[in-house]
């Protein structure tokens, strides 16, 4: 949520804006509300900012070109405090000579009170945001001490709440200056030239050597150097690490979005996630996590926090979890955890899933898990980023970067790193499930040729998708593991078509939703394997007849020879066999590909859908 990026180098050149023009567009899927850019130049700091896409900043700037320069920042929006506008666009000028520049992504909580306080010594604000106050406040303790680095450590410790800042000063046109608490940042490091970025993404095309920051600290670049301090002043160091992707895992690759690139990756992810995580004998080994045995075999309840797609993906891993260690698994949505007085302990794991890493619902969720004494590992696709940081451990998923808004890719990786997790404590803990986890290995080693298989037969559902356009409702029906999928392919066609969607446990539609169904009316359904347990299938097929038999169109997604599905449905979406708890990885693809298809029949933008941002980094 909001992009941020800040570049230093030797020379005064186009560069420092060729940098930050990309840095944004790459870190455009973090907000669009409103893009800017402010260079040091001379005496002056020059900025140009527009509402709307970044196209729009683009066409400003090649109306009114921005100078040569050493050093700037850049800002891509979402917009919390004040509309998305160009007054309310960041950067923020501080200060009576509006020698200083600052962007900023969070939430200043005490803002009020701190705008009032400026206002009354006669600062004039030109913009809603909490940002401003940020930038006058910046500004005049840069007077007091004349050091930009030195300012700022005077600031953070008045604002509450969570805030990444960057900023710039005309007196300095070799510094930028970044400081974060609760909030993304970290630093590029480039030969005469250094970076500041939201993610890594903002600095990709130039260098992968990368410096974590750890929280309340606040970094110096110039083009010689970094340097990392503590709010108290004590120097710290950054933890370098290099970035295991490079621009092009950044970029579209052929493909018209994102999104369509995202979903063609999904076997890579899943392939990659399960690499070098078990032994020649195919037993899990999870040293990565540095958590001893004993601390899991003391677990007698796990409780998964995550928002979104993530959270579909902790309750599909759900039934997998509780199948094979016989832990109790509850899933709860991580802005409702912390309020809900949850029953956490020592004896509890609190997994967390994010793909940004960076969600500050999640956070605060395994903070609070932390303050309680759980142990707390987060599955996160994101190196260096915060939710990892607070947690005792973490398993990457390696779905490698993902752009679009709406996940996809990081949706089947997460659910492949909580099976990871779910087999490897059925291992620990032994019991019939034990021996079971190799073969489990063997089928989920088998689904990325499952997925590339179904991915190359997607064209009906494309083509459904495209006649599908002026439709306004869909509803969606699973049971088990299939129920967490009607969920999420509804969530992904709220997400990108803006039709309204609901996701049902099937069993449950006779107590309700049933009423919903007209002639007509689309239905998705997710059919279990004819092989899963307690006669499943049979009930979804009983459940297909109810619906179609008032009406419903039935767009049914079934295993491959379901014979059993045809005489009900209007269309047969087939997948791959697997086993049933590994299908969720297959039937969420045609979800994933419809959603994408209506959008695009709509006119929409898939990638930025409206009033979203990828990584949400406010509460
Ligand atoms: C936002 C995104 C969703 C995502 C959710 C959780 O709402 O729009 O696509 O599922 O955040 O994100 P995370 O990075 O924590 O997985």
């Amino acid at each position: 949520m909001c992009g941020i990026v800040g570049y230093v180098g030797r020379n005064s050149d186009g560069t420092a804006q060729a940098v930050i023009m990309e840095g944004l567009a790459r870190l455009e899927y973090r907000g669009y509300d409103s893009a800017g850019v402010a260079l040091v130049s001379g005496e002056h700091v020059e900025i140009r900012k527009k509402s709307g896409k970044l196209s729009n900043l683009r066409s400003e700037i090649e109306s009114d070109p921005l100078p040569p320069s050493t050093a700037g920042i850049g800002h891509t929006r979402w917009a919390t405090h004040g509309g998305p506008t160009d007054a309310n666009a960041h950067p923020h000028r501080g200060g009576a000579d509006g020698k200083l520049a600052l962007i900023h992504n969070g939430i200043i909580e005490n803002f009020h009170a701190l705008r009032t306080e400026l206002g009354a010594g006669g600062v004039t604000f030109t913009s809603e945001t909490d940002t401003e106050v940020a930038a006058h406040l910046l500004a005049a303790a840069y007077e007091d001490h004349g050091d930009l680095t030195e300012a700022m450590r005077a600031v953070v410790v008045r604002l509450e709440g969570a805030y990444t800042l960057l900023a710039i000063h005309a007196d300095h046109p070799d510094v930028v200056v970044g400081a974060r608490r609760n909030s993304p940042l970290v630093v590029g490091l480039g030969e005469e030239a250094n970076y500041l970025g939201s993610d890594v993404a903002a600095f990709i095309g130039y260098t992968r050597q990368a410096l974590e920051l750890a929280q309340d600290q606040i970094v110096t670049i110039t083009a010689e150097g970094v340097t990392v301090i503590n709010v108290d002043g004590s120097p710290a160091q950054g933890r370098a690490y290099e970035v295991t992707w490079d621009a092009a895992a950044a970029e579209k690759g052929g493909y018209q979005t994102f999104m369509e690139k995202e979903i063609n990756d999904q076997p890579h992810a899943v392939r990659d996630t399960l690499l070098g995580r078990t032994d020649a004998d195919g037993r899990l080994v999870l040293d990565e996590l540095r958590i001893s045995e004993a601390s899991f075999t003391g677990i007698d309840r796990i409780t998964i926090v995550a928002c979104g797609t993530a959270a579909y993906a902790g309750m599909v891993a759900k039934y997998a979890i509780e199948h094979w260690t016989r832990i109790p698994v509850e899933v709860a949505l991580a802005h409702e955890f912390r309020y809900c007085d949850p029953i956490v302990n020592e004896r509890t794991l609190v997994l967390s899933i994010s793909q940004s890493g960076e969600t500050m619902d999640t956070l605060m969720a395994v903070k609070h898990a932390r303050d309680l004494g759980a142990l707390t590992i987060s599955v996160c696709n994101t190196h260096g980023s915060t939710i990892p940081r607070e947690s005792d451990a973490v398993l990457y998923t390696h779905a490698g970067p993902e752009i679009a808004v709406a996940s996809t890719k990081a949706f089947v990786a997460q659910i492949t790193a909580c099976y990871i997790l779910g087999l490897y404590l059925a291992q620990l803990r032994g019991g019939s499930f034990a021996d079971d986890a190799q073969s489990v290995m063997k089928d989920l080693g088998e689904v990325p040729a499952k997925i590339e298989t179904l991915l190359g037969r997607m064209d009906r559902v494309k083509e459904i998708a495209g006649f599908m356009a002026d439709t306004r409702a869909v509803l969606f029906l699973g049971r088990h593991v299939g129920y967490p999928i009607a969920l999420e392919g509804a969530l992904k066609l709220k997400e990108l078509a803006y039709i309204h969607a609901e996701g049902f446990a099937a069993g449950e539609l006779k107590h309700g939703p049933i009423a919903l169904i007209e002639p007509g009316q689309p239905v998705f359904v997710i059919v279990p394997s004819p092989t899963s347990e307690h006669g499943l299938h049979g009930k979804v097929v009983s459940n297909i007849q109810e619906i179609r038999a008032r009406g419903a169109r039935t767009l049914v997604i079934a295993e491959e020879g379901d014979e059993a599905v045809a005489p009900f449905a209007d269309e047969v979406i087939e997948v791959p066999a697997t086993a049933p708890l590994l299908a969720p990885l297959l039937t969420v693809v045609p979800l994933q590909v419809f959603a994408l298809w209506l959008s695009t029949a709509k006119g929409l933008d898939v990638d930025q859908p409206r009033n979203l941002a990828k990584s949400v980094t406010v509460e």
